[in-house]
């Protein structure tokens, strides 16, 4: 069988639309067009996200449509964390499926495209292998992803990413710091250092953030995701100092309460998750938080307490999720599972308080200028650009300045000043 056209889906995190990257750029590196018609293509990869029960189930349906519109001979398969969540039952679900790749063993995609007759199941825990095994990425985006530590060794009761990813592992400071400078000779103008848990790098994240701050051409560098109490005193204060360090960073709080801190196995207490709160603010830092409501025995009180810290902390945006109960998980065994009724009316409330208060800082931006980052022409007459602090910016596309793939660079950074603001976004207009 000639392969020759490939189709790829990425759902979940960042460091998924990495992996996705990273694989994009070894079929394009041996010869395979991308095509946005899955019936069109001879390959076609769904890279998956299994961090809730709907996202998995998404996928399994997904998959039964494509299996009745791919062309005949087209391979189909799975990488990404459904893949080691379902493992071998993938077959047996998905009749004709090829491979299922494990989010550490997307680099035998190769040994799939040379020999697409086999079945191939790799779902093991290889840990770095697959950096060294995939080839180089040959572009960068304008914002480039560098991975420095994969899996979790925090163990949250409700969470199946260190199954999923396995334990933690950080990658060795120099080849970080030479991907992101590979990235920014490929026109990158942000770095976004990515892990799991990314404050947990085991060579020190501030000193990585400070090499990479000296990349001639890197205009802004951010890190995601991080854990609350992994936030040492060196890095808080490099939030201050770095000008090339963004005013924002995601801090997840999950939960209010201290019963269910304590059940989910977060082991901070409130008031010290507040003090670092605060020691980042006060380096003019934003922050934003993702929230679970309805752990298994949160209570009306409980659940309250979530919502005075919402309020309290006054985060500029927020991720909030009703728990879903995963394999391979402690809490998926816990007594006094929360109902989906009730799940269903906390989010709404939570939602209402974040959503203020999303509002209120983006209304807070209004008349001032920040220098923002192109994203993406949205094909409908507008560019999007975003703020320092991540807030989409909205802009009517001029002809004059129209990016393409040739002049993208001159329009990468620009400073845009605020003129309108909504829950979700601002519209702006370029300065001079
Ligand atoms: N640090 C990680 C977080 C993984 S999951 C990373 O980005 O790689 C992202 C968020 O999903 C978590 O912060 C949590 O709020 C939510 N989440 C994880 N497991 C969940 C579950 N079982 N139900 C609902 N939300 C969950
Ligand atoms: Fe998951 Fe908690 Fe780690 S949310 S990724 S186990 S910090």
């Amino acid at each position: 069988m000639v392969c020759r056209k490939y189709y790829i889906k990425t759902m979940g995190c960042q460091m998924n639309l990495y992996d996705g990257q990273r694989m994009e750029s070894m079929l394009t590196g041996r010869g395979f067009i991308k095509t946005a018609s899955m019936s069109d293509a001879d390959v076609i990869i769904l890279n998956t996200c299994s961090v809730r029960e709907k996202a998995t189930e998404k996928v399994f349906s997904e998959l039964g449509r494509i299996r009745n519109a791919k062309k005949s001979d087209a391979i189909f398969g799975i990488t990404g964390c459904v893949a080691r969540e379902v493992d071998r039952n993938a077959f047996s679900r998905i009749r004709g499926l090829n491979f299922v790749l494990g989010p550490q063993s997307y680099h035998k995609l190769r040994d799939v495209i040379e020999n697409p007759d086999a079945r191939h199941l790799h779902v093991d825990l290889s840990g770095l292998e697959k950096y060294d095994a995939m080839p180089k990425m040959t572009s960068s985006e304008l914002s480039a992803y560098i991975p420095v530590q994969e899996g979790c060794s925090h163990c949250c009761t409700y969470c199946i990413v260190p199954y999923t990813r396995g334990p933690e592992v950080s990658r060795p400071f120099d080849d970080c710091l030479k991907d992101a400078r590979m990235a920014a000779q490929q026109g990158a103008k942000e770095i976004c250092l990515l892990g799991q848990n990314v404050n947990g790098y085991k060579y020190n994240l501030a000193a990585l953030i400070r090499e990479v701050a000296q990349i001639d051409g890197i205009y802004r560098i951010r890190y995601t995701s991080s854990y609350p109490t992994e936030m040492t005193d060196e890095l808080i204060a490099l939030h201050g100092v770095e000008p090339k360090l963004l005013p924002f960073l995601n801090l997840p709080v999950q939960s209010g309460s201290p019963s269910v801190l304590r059940r989910m196995n977060r082991p901070y207490d409130i008031d010290e998750y507040l003090s670092i709160v605060n020691r980042v603010k006060e380096t003019g830092t934003q922050i934003s938080s993702d929230f679970i409501v309805g752990f298994p025995g949160e209570t009306d009180d409980d659940f309250n307490a979530t919502c005075d810290i919402a309020r309290l902390v006054g985060y500029i945006n927020s991720y909030s999720f009703k728990y879903s109960r995963r394999p391979h998980t402690a809490a998926a065994n816990m007594p006094d599972q929360v109902s989906e009724e009730i799940k269903k009316s906390r989010l709404a409330i939570l939602d209402g308080i974040l959503n203020d208060n999303q509002r209120a800082f983006n209304e807070s931006c209004v008349g001032q200028v920040f220098e923002c980052l192109f994203e993406r022409d949205d094909g409908r007459g507008n560019v999007i650009y975003r703020t320092p602090h991540m807030v989409q910016v909205i802009l009517p596309s001029l002809a004059s300045w129209q990016p393409s793939d040739n002049t993208i660079s001159s329009v990468a950074i620009v400073k845009i000043k605020i003129t309108a603001a909504n829950k979700s976004s601002l519209r702006g207009e370029l300065c001079d």
